[in-house]
Formats: structure tokens, C-alpha cells, sequence
């Protein structure tokens, strides 16, 4: 697939434009859950809730509300005060999983501390934790079972298949071993028959092994970690870090983990950031909430 020989040097790769790619997947939710409405007489529900005033979560939180309802879904959005204990955490979920208007429940993280966010995440019902990230839905991935998966990956894979369609038999190195993106970025890409690697905090030279990849994943959280030397010529590069940032003259900006620059002059395709992972999460999210409605509604899987 990829090519070790060296590009020429005015060499630029081809943006992977997530932004547009969300745009239509979220029409297209936007068609489904009319004809599901049409044929069922439910609305999806999705159950937002912010515990704390961590800015960056209110910022994401208001924005998963308002695509929820552009997509023709109902939004219930439950902000929580800091001093929230997690018993009247988990009695509200309690509430939320018996709930028939309700489809699809996010708690937000990170959760302030005192909040145990694996007991909490794990107190959503199967069907109904959107997120993916319980320990039953997480479960069904590493064992091929259908299930709800984890928004951020998938995305990255809908981007994936778009771009490359079949990915069987390339090298696909995940950078970061996250339970939100890095493991189950790397059980889809096994899924799709990639020989999969992952780097850590942990790896001995994660260079060298990003350098052996026809597909890149980098999610560290490390502002532009990985450089375009550590870059297989011709390779696919997937950055689902975000950091802010600010210009020298004082603006703010968005970067990635991967220095975009000096590697889009080394991949063949490369996300931005932002307009490539991100907008790609919220329509995945909008997927799941469907797709849990169908299933509690039709029983139907994935
Ligand atoms: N915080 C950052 N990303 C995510 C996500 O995908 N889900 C939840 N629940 N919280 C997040």
C-alpha cells in the first residue's frame, strides 16, 4: 500500500476533510430518525450530564445538545453541580435507565474527583451507554460481539474506510492506549484485518515503530508528539489530539498531536485539526444514540 521511496519535496498530502464527512453522516442520521419516527412514533432521547464547571466539558456538552437537536433527536441535558456525590450520581442514572424516553446516557469525564468514573460509567445500562464505554459494551468489541462503540474511534474508522477502503494485511500503530480512544481504535482496526501495534508511555522507540505504519493513529494528548520524520512515506495519518494553544500574538489556536506541517509533506492523507477527528466524535455519538433506539425499540443490533 504505502511506499518507502522518498516523496518529492514539494510533496503535500491530501486532507481528510472529517468536517464535511460529519456533515453528511449527520443528514443522513437526520433522514433515519424521521423514517424511525415515521415507523416507530418514538423520538430518540440522548441524556447529557456535566458534573463540575470544567469550561472545555460545558463547551463540549452544549454542543452535543444542539446537534442532537438538529439531528431530530431529543436532548436532556443535567448539569450538576460540583459538590455532586456519587450516590446522587448513580441515583440519577438509575432514574435515567428506566426512563422510556430516554435512549442513550453520557456522563461527561473526566469527573471531578471523588467521583469513581468506572462505577459510575459502568451503572448505565448496556443499551443505553452511548459512550461505549462500560464494561459489557467494551467487552463485545474485544470479542467481536455486535455492541455500541466508542465514538471517538469509530470516527476515526468511518474517516479509515472512507479513505482506504479495504485495510486488510496493512501495519496499523496506535499511538496512546487509552480505554476512550487507543484500545478500542486498535480492536476495530484488528477487526478490519490490519496487523495491529501499540505505542505507550512505556514503548521503547515509538519513532521507529511509527515509521513501519501504513496507518498512523496518534491520540497522546502530547501537542505535536509525533514529527514528520517519525512518518512512512505515503502512509495515512489519523490526529485525535486537541490542544489549545497561543500564537505569538496572542490568539488561540488549535494544535494536534502530530506536527501537521512537516508531516503532511511525508503522509499520503492526513486529518487536520481541527475539522478532522473532532466533528467526526459528536456525529458518531448521534449514530449510537440511533442505533441504541433501534435496538431497545426493534431489537436490533449493531
Ligand atoms: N470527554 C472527552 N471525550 C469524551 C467522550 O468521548 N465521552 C465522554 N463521556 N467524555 C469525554
Amino acid at each position: 500500500m504505502s511506499t518507502s521511496t522518498p516523496l518529492p519535496s514539494e510533496h503535500q498530502a491530501t486532507l481528510i476533510d472529517g468536517k464535511a464527512f460529519a456533515a453528511s453522516m449527520r443528514q443522513q442520521i437526520r433522514e433515519d430518525v424521521l423514517a424511525f419516527h415515521e415507523q416507530h412514533g418514538v423520538t430518540p432521547g440522548l441524556a447529557v450530564i456535566l458534573v463540575g464547571n470544567d469550561p472545555a466539558s460545558e463547551v463540549y456538552v452544549k454542543n452535543k445538545a444542539i446537534q442532537t437537536h438538529h439531528a431530530g433527536m431529543r436532548s436532556f441535558m443535567h448539569m450538576l453541580p460540583e459538590t455532586t456525590s456519587e450516590a446522587e450520581l448513580l441515583t440519577l442514572i438509575e432514574r435515567l435507565n428506566k426512563d422510556p424516553e430516554i435512549h442513550g446516557i453520557l456522563v461527561q469525564l473526566p469527573l471531578p474527583k471523588g467521583l469513581d468514573a468506572r462505577r459510575v460509567t459502568n451503572a448505565i445500562l448496556p443499551e443505553k451507554d452511548v459512550d461505549g464505554l462500560g464494561e459489557v459494551n467494551a467487552g463485545r468489541l474485544a470479542v467481536d460481539l455486535p455492541g455500541i462503540v466508542p465514538c471517538t474511534p469509530l470516527g476515526c474508522l468511518f474517516l479509515l474506510r472512507d479513505q482506504l477502503g479495504d485495510m486488510k494485511g496493512l501495519h496499523a500503530v496506535v499511538i496512546g492506549a487509552s480505554n476512550l480512544v487507543g484500545k478500542p481504535m486498535a480492536l476495530l482496526l484488528l477487526a478490519e484485518g490490519c496487523t495491529v501495534s501499540i505505542a505507550h508511555i512505556h514503548t521503547r522507540d515509538t519513532a521507529a515503530l511509527a515509521r513501519e505504519a501504513d496507518i498512523l493513529v496518534v491520540a497522546t494528548g502530547c501537542r505535536e508528539l509525533v514529527k514528520g520524520s517519525w512518518i512512512k512515506p505515503g502512509a495515512t495519518v489519523i490526529d485525535v489530539g486537541i490542544t489549545r494553544t497561543q500564537t505569538e500574538s496572542g490568539k488561540s489556536r488549535l494544535v494536534g498531536d502530530v506536527a501537521f506541517d512537516e508531516a503532511a509533506k511525508v503522509a499520503g492523507r492526513i486529518t487536520p485539526v481541527p475539522g478532522g477527528v473532532g466533528p467526526m466524535t459528536i456525529a458518531c455519538l448521534l449514530k449510537n444514540t440511533l442505533t441504541a433506539a433501534q435496538m431497545q425499540i426493534e431489537g436490533k443490533t449493531e
